[in-house]
């Protein structure tokens, strides 16, 4: 079979996606899978429905290959493609509708505030920390891999991670900050993987620590009891099934300091190189990045 993947793009994740890409490409072609490897930056979407291929492989991260605007051009086209769907996709892109979404089902996410770029009034900073318990998270609703994103904990501060975080986006989302580790739980079909425990010195677990640091641990199997990690991946199924995710993705999650899972946002299109998150959880559950890529595909064509 013949598989397009596409990488890079335009976004903020560029060059995670420009990684991601080059692993899934070589992931495929040792399963067999005939691979073009294309940036979308350079290749028109027209010319890559004129290779006819017979599966699209997305491995583009942030706005433009994960929100949804692509999924409904190769929809259009006929296309099929790998991963969650125009509505799942443009949903998890957006923190804050995904987190409205959760509340409204009942599921457990941290409270927060919504702060657009046109109604911003700096004098409202004070009482916005101070609804949230003191500390929070500013994060620009639609970017990923912690791009655009500050811990705050005073006035001035929340100010300035504002006013950056609205370099990314109009609308950004101020989360009561979630005092304790962070998880994430991977989804491959109707399989649920091992949950991985991110342990990083630094503030929170940002780009550097996903990226650049080497001192990031990943603990998995994860040290949570049985019966937390169950029910930790029950939660994120759920979770996922919710914001209509389809396909794989990833969960990522929180535990406060009284014991109760917070979730942070699900990604359609997480980090795949061979040593991101997924390939972890699945390398876990006995599934090597070769098969991985490949049930990614299956799960798509099938
Ligand atoms: N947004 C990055 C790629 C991730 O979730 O892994
Ligand atoms: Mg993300």
């Amino acid at each position: 079979k013949s598989i397009a993947v596409l990488h890079g793009g335009t976004s903020a994740e560029r060059e995670v996606s420009l990684n991601s890409g080059q692993a899934v490409a070589r992931g495929l072609e040792q399963a067999g899978y005939q691979v073009e490897l294309i940036d979308t930056k350079y290749v028109p979407l027209a010319d890559i429905a004129a290779k006819k291929v017979d599966c699209v492989f997305i491995a583009l991260h942030g706005r433009g290959g994960e929100d949804g605007c692509l999924q409904g051009a190769l929809e259009f086209m006929g296309l099929p493609y790998t991963g969650s769907g125009v509505l799942g996709s443009a949903l998890c892109m957006d923190k804050i509708r995904t987190k409205q979404i959760w509340q409204a089902v009942g599921l457990p996410t941290a409270p927060f505030s919504i702060i657009t770029k046109a109604d911003f009034d700096e004098g409202n900073c004070s009482q916005i920390l101070a609804n949230l318990g003191g500390k929070a998270m500013v994060k620009p609703a639609n970017e990923g891999s912690s791009i655009g994103m500050a811990k705050v904990s005073n006035e001035i501060e929340l100010k300035n991670a504002l006013t950056e975080a609205f370099g990314f986006d109009s609308q950004v989302l101020v989360e009561a900050w979630i005092d304790g580790p962070e998880y994430t739980v991977a989804i491959l079909g109707d399989q649920v993987l091992p949950a991985i425990h991110m342990e990083t010195p630094r503030e929170f677990y940002d780009y550097e620590a996903k990226y650049q640091s080497n001192s990031t641990q990943y603990h998995c199997p994860s040290g949570l009891s049985d019966e937390d990690e169950t029910q930790l991946k029950v939660l994120a199924k759920q979770a996922f099934d919710a914001v209509s995710a389809e396909g794989w993705g990833r969960v990522d999650v929180m535990r406060n300091d009284k014991g109760q899972w917070q979730l942070l946002e699900a990604n359609t299109v997480p980090g795949m190189t061979e040593t991101s998150l997924v390939p972890k959880a699945a390398n876990a559950a006995g599934i090597d990045f070769s098969s991985l890529v490949s049930n990614i595909v299956e799960l798509a064509i099938k």
